[in-house]
């Protein structure tokens, strides 16, 4: 089954051009895709936080030997990993905030980023862990995204 990730970023509802112009692609893949699955994430209530050392700890702690403590730390982000592997497709509302993206989206990029940080290119081809388990490159970044 096809699945959709949409990912929201405005502050605003019904007024919102972002919303509306990711409604509008979720509407037309729903035609296209009548058994499609789609997920809905809004970041505007998802209470992200910022990336602190020890979401960077935890991050860099190989999974089988994390604590508890910074199991829970990464829940959040596991969450947004999972919505990630899940989906085959995804549309992104964004308005441009001060030049850049809203703050919303930068704290769910953070969340997200640095742990799919097993991307490699071979042989012009992006391969990674989005797909699949998250895995620890001693060292850090092969080839970062
Ligand atoms: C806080 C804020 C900052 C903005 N900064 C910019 C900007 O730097 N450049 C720009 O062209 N528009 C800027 N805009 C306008 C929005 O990008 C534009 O109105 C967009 O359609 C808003 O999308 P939305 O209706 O989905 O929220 C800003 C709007 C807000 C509320």
């Amino acid at each position: 089954m096809p699945t959709l990730l949409v990912v929201n970023s405005s502050p605003f509802h019904e007024t919102s051009v972002s919303r509306h112009l990711s409604e509008e692609f979720v509407q037309n893949w729903k035609q296209a895709n009548p058994n499609g699955r789609v997920i809905t994430r809004d970041l505007t209530s998802s209470d992200l936080k910022t990336v602190d050392a020890a979401w960077v700890g935890a991050s860099y702690t190989p999974k089988d030997a994390r604590t508890a403590e910074q199991k829970q730390v990464l829940e959040v982000s596991d969450t947004l990993l999972g919505e990630l592997r899940a989906a085959d497709e995804y549309v992104f509302g964004v308005p441009m905030h001060n030049f850049g993206v809203p703050s919303v989206l930068k704290l769910w990029i953070d969340q997200v980023a640095s742990r799919w940080r097993d991307v490699c290119v071979f042989g012009g081809r992006a391969e990674g862990s989005v797909g699949g388990e998250e895995g620890y490159i001693p060292g850090g970044y092969r080839r970062g995204l």
